[in-house]
């Protein structure tokens, strides 16, 4: 497994020790590099977003840990190359030693944690994966960060956050006039994948509670925006659109999600990690619940406008009801009236001026979309797609 630095710092032998860039732990250092973040899983769709973001709000160095597993794409990255603020490394949250040495070089004042495996139709055909990175990468990441915490002075233990990027998928699902999901509802995940994070989110707790490391925790609606990866919903729908393929709609289309411009989770996320109570909860969302039907709907029309087509008719006509997903959720809906309330985080973008900025994104980087859809991509598309009925 490669875990040397992916950009900057050139490449190493296989097998060899990460060391060689390792710079022991000094006070000097400490004074040099006290405004570092360490970002994990941040060539990803959400963690991508949040770097270029943090680069343009804050500006402060990051430190980038990601395996580039075909979910993580330094693309997404690229504006950045040649900016010293930032170093993207190729490492395995699994891999306690690197971590560790990582924290030691580079003397965050914290850490926020993106890495997982996160398509709940990939924890149906694959769960062991989303075992190995969501639940024992998190226990790594903890336990590296509590050891590396309890070294640092007590001012500086003090500044130290670990902000644990979690799902609402956590809590279950929901009826139709069920109340929207709050930081109290119980834990009742559903999916391998739900299950994965619910999992991380108690250890990441208990790291709090026993150890005293002060961590904090956001569970946050789908979100979508530039740069996800085009097996989720929305950039799925947009790509097939554009090509005029099927738009495979799952079960009755009826499911309902709530849904965050990309954009607006960095945001959140920024100020939770600013002035969230340590050992706190959040909640965020998008106030915005639409039917998966309503949505693809939403994207027809909207390509049908960008990019009309010379006689193929509404792309409308392209829904394919097909074969729901096994234990697929309902419904999700979130209350964040608590990070509303507590820090005045609101989200700025509307669903329906957000979709239309992601559908131009995708129409306009096409070079993007065809470096990630890979001969790895149409596999998962033949494996998910492939054997599914169309009803
Ligand atoms: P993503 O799948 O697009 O990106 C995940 C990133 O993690 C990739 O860059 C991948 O290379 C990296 N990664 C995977 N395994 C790794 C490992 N073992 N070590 C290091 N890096 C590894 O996911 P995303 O949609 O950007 O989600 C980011 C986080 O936000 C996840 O924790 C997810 O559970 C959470 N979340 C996502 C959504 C959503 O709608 N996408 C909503 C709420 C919460
Ligand atoms: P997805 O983007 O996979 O996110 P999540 O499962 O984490 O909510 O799916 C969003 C919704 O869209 C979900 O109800 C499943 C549905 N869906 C389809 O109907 N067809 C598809 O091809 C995909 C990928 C999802």
């Amino acid at each position: 497994m490669d875990c040397g630095p992916a950009r900057r710092g050139g490449s190493r032998a296989q097998g060899t020790p990460y060391v060689e860039r390792f710079v022991p732990y000094t006070d000097d250092r400490r004074q040099l590099t006290k405004d570092t973040i360490l970002v994990t899983g941040g060539a990803g769709f959400i963690g991508s977003n949040f770097v270029l973001n943090w680069m343009k709000a804050v500006g402060s160095p990051v430190v980038n840990v990601d395996l580039l597993t075909y979910a993580g794409n330094a693309a997404n990255l690229a504006s950045l190359n040649g900016e010293g603020r930032h170093e993207l490394v190729r490492c395995d949250i699994c891999d306690a030693e690197t971590v560790g040495q990582l924290l030691h070089k580079h003397q965050p004042r914290a850490m926020v944690h993106f890495a997982a495996e996160s398509h709940v139709d990939r924890s149906i055909a694959s769960p062991g994966e989303f075992i190995r990175t969501n639940v024992h990468g998190t226990f790594v990441l903890l336990d590296q960060a509590k050891r590396y915490w309890l070294e640092l002075s007590a001012a500086d233990r003090e500044v130290f956050r670990f902000l644990h990027v979690s799902t609402d998928e956590v809590y279950g699902t929901l009826g139709a006039d069920d109340p929207a999901f709050s930081e109290t509802t119980a834990y009742a995940p559903n999916s391998p994948y739900a299950a994965s994070k619910a999992a991380s989110d108690h250890l990441v707790r208990a790291y709090h509670h026993t150890f005293g490391l002060p961590v904090l925790t956001t569970n946050c609606s789908n979100n979508y925006g530039p740069y996800q990866f085009p097996e989720k919903l929305i950039p799925l729908m947009i790509l097939n659109a554009l090509e005029g393929k099927p738009l495979p709609i799952y079960g009755d289309g009826k499911n309902v999600r709530d849904w965050l411009f990309v954009e607006d989770h960095c945001s959140a996320i920024r100020t939770v990690l600013e002035r969230g109570r340590v050992g706190e909860t959040y909640n965020i969302g998008g106030n915005s619940e639409r039917a998966n039907i309503d949505v693809v709907t939403t994207i027809c029309d909207l390509v049908d406008e960008m990019r009309p087509r010379n006689g193929g008719g509404a792309r409308r006509g392209l829904i394919t009801y097909v074969q729901d997903r096994p234990g697929h959720d309902r419904r999700y809906a979130i209350n964040a009236s608590k990070i509303s309330r507590e820090l005045g985080w609101r989200p700025a973008e509307k669903f329906e001026s957000g979709l239309r900025k992601t559908v131009r994104w995708y129409l306009e980087n096409g070079e993007w979309v065809d470096g990630v859809r890979t001969g790895a991509y149409r596999e998962w598309m033949e494996r998910n797609y492939g054997e599914r009925k169309e009803l």
